[in-house]
């Protein structure tokens, strides 16, 4: 089964506070969505593997020191939300290529409707980390992931701000290989499939399309 983390780190925790804020306007959510996912980036690759590299520093010694090689990581945001977090995330680890997948999720039925997908080359080897701020009923990451293995990833790592039981237990289900990274397990969704307490519609606050 892979592991659950929520990040309890008060930097992260105060900048969740500010996007629950229904009085957060758009720059200062898109601030802070930029911010806590470079924050949760940082713990997330923690385990990304190191190649050595032998360095001469400018004292004329030579040291082997650990480098993450480029062909290690990728990201792949689910469009639209997902791509509030990727700034944050690249300004952690900017050699890692970015991939796209588009998949909304009808309001009537909630269910997921994927129109676009386009992913790092070599994903195969690398650890891909998929990105949208809220799980909700789960329908569109188990959608994503399922897209992303079919295409020949095998390490994948799912990272949102906000998750509900119902679309964890839901992504557990679907992919009990994934790790999930979250920075708060919500209460439960609502009649029409929103995180309650929550913090909104995700898209809308970040795109200013309320
Ligand atoms: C939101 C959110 C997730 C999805 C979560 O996107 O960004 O992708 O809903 O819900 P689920 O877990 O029940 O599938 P939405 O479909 O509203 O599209 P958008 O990103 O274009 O706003
Ligand atoms: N998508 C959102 O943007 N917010 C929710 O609460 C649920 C799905």
């Amino acid at each position: 089964m892979g592991k659950l983390t929520i990040f309890d780190h008060p930097l992260i925790q105060h900048k969740l506070t500010c996007l629950r804020d229904e009085n957060t306007d758009v720059k200062i959510f898109r601030e802070c969505v930029d911010e806590l996912s470079s924050l949760m980036a940082y713990e997330i690759t923690r385990d990304v593997p190191v190649a050595e590299k032998r360095v001469r520093t400018p004292l004329g010694r030579e040291v082997v020191g650990r480098y993450i090689d480029g062909l290690t990581l990728g990201v792949v945001p689910i469009l639209r939300a997902g791509l509030g977090m990727i700034h944050g995330i690249l300004q952690i680890v900017p050699m890692a290529p970015v991939g796209h997948i588009g998949i909304y999720r009808d309001p009537e039925t909630l269910q997921p409707h994927d129109y676009y997908c386009k992913l790092p080359k070599d994903s195969d080897q690398r650890t891909l980390i998929v990105v949208d701020p809220m799980l909700a009923t789960g329908g569109s990451a188990v959608a994503a992931i399922d897209f992303i293995k079919k295409r020949g990833a095998k390490r994948i790592k799912f990272n949102c701000i906000l998750a509900a039981p119902e679309g964890l237990a839901a992504l557990e289900h679907a992919h009990p290989d994934v790790d999930i990274y979250c920075a708060a397990l919500d209460e439960k969704l609502n009649d029409h499939g929103y995180i309650l307490p929550g913090l909104g519609d995700a898209g809308d606050r970040l795109f200013g399309t309320k």
